[in-house]
């Protein structure tokens, strides 16, 4: 349910934030939100992530803190820790990383040293900055190799992953990924990975809601190790978590806290707890199986209007969109969106001539637009309307008709958990 925030003593102590907030309020109200990453979570989660548990330290985990009075804050994340543990499948949950990034630091503080290696996916065919980039902690700290996507069918290219594991004898071999719409074969590169004595991580941020609902392959049971952020298709608060075997429990603990994090934001461990809970539901299902839908209804619309999709579709929650095809780059693309109200975010694509600050492509994601109700019919509407955009990207006119058709599907699917005017 949307509540109605007044948040008056906010309004009086800083005004200023008050109001940013307010703005920022409308913005999520009156305009689609199509970067594949983000998602509206429930009031519920909001609730707790806005209580007072952001007053507590807690170092350490359940049971053996650094710091007295934990005795509520234990029961708060063991219930995270054991909701996770049933909601995937797997021995053991460490829901304390401040984000994804954090759970993959997480990883490679508990589980190898400095100057290993480990094999990634290439960033600039979808891969994550924490994959290895050398602007990255990895990158820096890590001796990665990294594979990519066949240049003919622009899918993972497990051929090459292998070759490069045997050349390269990594520690870990990481598969996930930030912008790929493409099922991950998790099997394939686990045993690839243990053709070369490597543990498997499987990255699954995109696509942990997906996996929770059972629209994806799990990676539990096939990755030793699974890192996620907790707030793209689960629908959670910020935050990210790591699962894994018993085998790998406590060197994974430890590479959290010490190794990469301080007092866990135990405001966020609660709303991870909820959001756990909702996901577990059939309803949960449902929606989940609704995203991949709607993704593949907006992929249809997107291809019969002539845009080239990378990998020709999608299995999952986003699309790849070759937006040369229309004579457009990625940042014109996504300015002109913006101007009417969609909201996605400019994307390399696999081979791309052009720098990442312009990019050929955008990244088109459904979830959040799935969690305020929008159906496989709607999705051709706003589909047909991005068409209308990138065909005159610069006339006034239509921008001033999508932005009215953007504003009414607003006005007629609230967002979940964002506050009423
Ligand atoms: C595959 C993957 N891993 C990790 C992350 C990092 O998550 P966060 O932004 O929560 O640190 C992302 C975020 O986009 C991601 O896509």
């Amino acid at each position: 349910m949307t509540t109605i925030a007044s948040r008056e003593t906010l309004a009086q102590v800083d005004p200023a934030i008050h109001a940013a907030i307010g703005r920022e309020e409308a913005r999520q109200r009156g305009t689609l939100e199509m970067i594949a990453s983000e998602n509206f979570t429930s009031t519920a989660v909001i609730e707790a992530v806005g209580s007072v548990l952001t007053n507590k330290y807690a170092e350490g985990y359940p049971g053996k803190r650094y710091y007295g009075g934990c005795e509520f804050i234990d029961e708060i994340e063991q219930i995270a820790i054991d909701r996770a543990k049933a909601l995937f499948g797997v021995e053991h949950a460490n829901v304390q990383p401040h984000s994804g990034a954090q759970a993959n630091m997480g990883v490679y503080m508990g589980v190898i040293k400095p100057g290993d290696t480990v094999l990634g996916m290439k960033l600039d065919q979808g891969g994550h900055l924490t994959h290895g980039s050398n602007v990255n902690f990895s990158g820096k700290l890590y001796n990665f190799a990294s594979y990519g996507v066949d240049r003919e069918t622009e899918t993972i290219d497990y051929e090459q992953m292998a070759a490069l594991a045997r050349e390269h004898r990594p520690k870990i071999i990481v598969v996930g990924a930030t912008a790929y719409p493409r099922t991950i074969d998790f099997a394939r590169a686990r045993a690839i990975a243990d053709e070369v004595d490597a543990v498997l991580m499987a990255d699954m941020a995109h696509i942990a809601g997906l996996v929770a609902g059972g629209v994806h392959p799990s990676p539990a049971g096939v990755a030793q190790l699974i890192t996620s952020s907790t707030h793209k298709t689960l629908r959670g608060p910020r935050g990210g978590m790591i699962l894994c075997d018993e085998a790998f429990a406590r060197r994974i603990d430890r590479g959290v806290f010490p190794g990469a994090q301080g007092g866990p934001l135990m405001h966020v461990v609660a709303g991870k707890a909820v959001s756990f809970l909702e996901a577990a539901t059939e309803e949960f299902k449902a929606y989940s199986r609704q995203i991949v839908e709607n993704a593949q209804a907006l992929a249809a619309t997107l291809n019969d209007a002539g845009l080239r999709l990378v990998s020709g579709g999608t299995d999952n929650h986003l699309l790849l969109v070759d937006v040369t095809t229309k004579g457009l780059d990625g940042q014109r693309a996504e300015d002109a969106l913006a101007r009417c109200g969609i909201i996605v975010n400019k994307n390399a694509i696999p081979y791309d001539t052009l720098p990442p600050a312009v990019a050929s492509g955008i990244r088109i994601g459904t979830p959040a637009l799935t969690s305020r109700g929008l159906g496989p019919q709607e999705m051709r509407q706003v589909g047909a309307l991005i068409v209308q955009v990138l065909d005159a990207p610069e006339d006034p006119e239509v921008a001033r008709r999508v932005a009215a058709e953007v504003a009414q599907l607003c006005q007629t699917h609230p967002a979940p958990g964002v506050p009423r005017e």
